[in-house]
């Protein structure tokens, strides 16, 4: 593995992780680190074709593991094509969802289990995991009413029921606590500099950078 370093913001829909990504970026960008900021699924031009396929139309159109394939299938992807070059080339890796997405929405929002999605991570990219990753944690009717307020319709998981994102904020938290190392549970209830604060303070202290005081 190259010298970058990856970290993934992961979480519930509308827990505000999109905007602590670019907010971390800004402040590494600053600090002097090379910087590359991506998403799943997507990434590549072929794994935003797949994300179209994922988060348009009808929420039943998959059967739950030709969607957990889907996800993997652009996962790969986007690690060989994109995010291994980049940790390569000593960039740090910012990825808005990873895997332990797929943990949580088919695992344990579809019900496949995490044992089988943990098979299906071995088969596609085997023990590769990020260096960090953090888990922003929000009430599911808070979190889907920050989500329901954006515009544009890439909503297909959004409209799944509640309980669907109950289970997703359980198996977040026990991913978090199988993997106490890499993961750091965010309270994304918070107010937005006050998240801004402890995700910056967590990766200065993780990897010993100074990242400055607040700024806007
Ligand atoms: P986004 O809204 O955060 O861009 O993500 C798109 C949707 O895809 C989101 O509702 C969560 C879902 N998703 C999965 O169900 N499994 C996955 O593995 C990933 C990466 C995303």
């Amino acid at each position: 593995m190259g010298m970058g370093k990856m970290i993934t913001f992961e979480g519930g829909e509308g827990s505000g992780k999109s905007t602590q990504m670019a907010f971390l970026a800004r402040s590494l960008e600053r600090a002097g680190v090379d910087v590359l900021t991506t998403r799943e699924p997507g990434g590549t031009e072929g794994a935003e074709q797949i994300r179209a396929l994922l988060v348009h139309g009808a929420v039943d159109r998959w059967p739950p593991m030709s969607e957990a394939l889907m996800h993997f299938a652009a996962r790969v992807d986007h690690l060989e094509q994109n995010i291994l070059p980049a940790l390569d080339g000593n960039t740090w890796v910012l990825c808005d969802r990873f895997t332990d997405s797929t943990l949580a929405y088919q695992g344990g929002g579809h019900g496949l289990g995490l044992d089988e999605i943990s098979v299906l991570q071995q088969l596609a990219i085997g023990t590769f995991r990020p260096d960090l990753t953090f888990v922003f944690d929000i009430g599911v009717e808070e979190g889907l009413a920050r989500a329901f307020g954006r515009v544009g319709s890439e909503d297909r998981y959004e409209r799944m029921d509640v309980d669907f994102h109950r289970r997703i904020r359980e198996t977040f938290l026990q991913v978090a606590r199988n993997e106490p190392e890499r993961c750091v549970v965010i309270d994304a209830a918070r107010g937005i500099e006050e998240v801004q604060q402890a995700v910056r303070n967590t990766v200065a202290d993780r990897f010993g950078l100074d990242l400055g005081a607040d700024r806007p």
